[in-house]
């Protein structure tokens, strides 16, 4: 997979994907991003990416020109499946998204900003638009981080126990499970017998019932219209 994100502030993008398994699925050759500086695609002397907004009002518009050069650039390349732009007023992501983009082979990310872009170029090239919640950012890179750090771990072979993705809050609908680890006592706190027990099955239901309680008492919209 090879993920291309557009911003202007280039800077805020080079952190997440140089440590732990961001960057090891760069090194195994799994994922590639790679982040752009849209001002290397501006034409005179200052470089300019953004704009008043024609019919006036408070803020900054990002211009087509610079977008239009570097995605045409890109796609020059490489073939897209898909063009995603940041915006609070996008499609919610959730897991299932997640899931859906982990199957695609490369797709570029625009990092809204200002006011956001000029609305040719949602209608021209941008094929997904994506929200991370109901908040705005001052800027679409830390969501583009968001999204592409919950994609790129479940590409195969990312994580070293895979079915370690499989076992994710979100992946079958419930939030997972609580986990222990040792010592088996902290100061008079136990962890449940049954996880010590060995016996598998016994476990693995104990995990399920503790999951349905969990999603039951914290996210109950998530078991609507479910059985369990
Ligand atoms: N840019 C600003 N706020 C955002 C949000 N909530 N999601 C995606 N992009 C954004």
């Amino acid at each position: 997979m090879r993920i291309d994100i557009i911003s202007v502030v280039p800077g805020l993008l080079e952190g997440p994907f140089s440590h732990s398994i961001l960057k090891r699925a760069e090194e195994k050759g799994l994922a590639t991003v790679r982040v752009h500086n849209l001002r290397d695609y501006a034409g005179g002397k200052q470089k300019q990416v953004d704009d008043y907004a024609f019919g006036g009002g408070a803020g900054m518009v990002m211009m087509i020109e610079p977008i239009a050069k570097c995605i045409e650039a890109l796609k020059s390349e490489r073939e897209y499946d898909e063009v995603i732009y940041m915006t609070p007023d996008g499609k919610k992501f959730d897991q299932q998204m997640a899931n859906e983009l982990s199957l695609k082979e490369n797709f570029i990310i625009l990092c809204g900003h200002y006011k956001g872009v000029d609305e040719r170029v949602r209608l021209k090239w941008i094929t997904k638009e994506i929200s991370i919640g109901d908040y705005v950012l001052s800027g679409g890179e830390l969501a583009a981080a968001v999204v592409t750090d919950a994609i790129i771990r479940l590409i195969p072979g990312v994580l070293n126990d895979e079915s370690s993705a499989l076992t994710d809050s979100f992946q079958d609908g419930l939030l997972a499970p609580p986990v222990y680890t040792r010592p088996a006592d902290y100061v008079g706190m136990k962890v449940p017998e049954i996880l010590m027990s060995g016996h598998q099955a016994k476990i693995d239901t104990w995990r399920f019932e503790a999951s349905v309680r969990r999603t039951k008492e914290r996210r109950p919209d998530l078991l609507e219209g479910k059985e369990i």
